[in-house]
């Protein structure tokens, strides 16, 4: 399979594209950094394509797109990791221009990608579009940032809207709502290699998820936590 990747220069991104590559698939990955090449497993270079692209930037998305479309590279999926915790909040301040590089990256650097994209995909009334976003559109549990959450969450309304609009016609949107994300596995949270292995598998699986919150257990503990009262939850639960 052909599939995109946003983010793919670390965490969740990477760990993604390595996934994907290990099962013979060609991936497509952006992001803003020079990215070394090597830093993928041997075995998997080859298939393995890297654009240094803001997603944020829209000619660059278009560039890159166009890239892309020229190489014939449309691809089966577009899986979004590219994401912004920017601290919008300090002391006194609340910084608007902060908040709209959360806005941009989490929101409206995917949906250009869906504006490019969504046409091929109806041509041939077949793709996936899938976004990474957070259990924090639960219950909130950030401080100094406001627009991570709001813009995670309006992304999930986004795409239950647009799987109104298309699912029928072949075309798929799946938000993963992602608990807490480290290198290694923690009491709390799941690793980066078992949250791309349980991506990867539920996007080639024949189920067609819609929704996917990972891992479980924090599900369940984000859920309980929103009966909690805001100030009991914010005095004893939040750092
Ligand atoms: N980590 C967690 O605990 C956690 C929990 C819930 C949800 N999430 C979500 O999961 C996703 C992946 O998180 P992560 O932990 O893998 O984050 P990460 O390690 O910080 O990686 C973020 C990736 O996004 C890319 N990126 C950021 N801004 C970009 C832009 N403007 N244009 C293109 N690429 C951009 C970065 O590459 P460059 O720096 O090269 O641009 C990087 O590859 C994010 O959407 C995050 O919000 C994470």
């Amino acid at each position: 399979m052909r599939i995109f990747v946003s983010g793919t220069s670390s965490g969740l991104g990477l760990h993604i594209s390595e996934e994907l590559l290990s099962q013979g698939d060609y991936v497509w990955g952006i992001g803003r950094r020079e990215f070394d090449i090597e830093i993928i497993r041997k075995s998997g270079q080859e298939n393995f394509k890297y654009s240094q692209c803001d997603t944020t930037v829209y000619s660059q998305v278009k560039n890159t797109f166009e890239q892309m479309v020229e190489s014939g590279f449309i691809p089966d999926i577009a899986i979004f990791c590219a994401g912004s915790a920017t601290e919008d909040i300090a002391g006194n301040d609340f910084s608007l221009d902060k908040l709209r590089k959360n806005v941009e990256v989490n929101l409206l650097g995917v949906l250009s990608w869906v504006e490019l994209l969504l046409p091929h995909f109806l041509g041939r009334n077949r793709g996936t579009f899938a976004g990474i976003s957070s259990m924090s559109t639960f219950r909130e549990n950030h401080r100094k940032r406001i627009g991570y959450s709001a813009s995670k969450l309006a992304l999930n309304k986004c795409f239950e809207n647009l799987r109104l609009e298309y699912s029928d016609r072949g075309v798929n949107f799946v938000i993963f709502n992602m608990g807490r994300m480290t290198k290694t596995r923690e009491l709390i949270g799941v690793s980066y290699e078992k949250a791309s292995r349980l991506i990867v598998n539920m996007l080639k699986s024949d189920r067609r998820p819609t929704v996917v919150n990972i891992p479980r257990s924090q599900f369940l503990l984000t859920r309980a936590a929103e009966l909690i009262p805001e100030k009991l939850f914010r005095r004893y639960l939040m750092g």
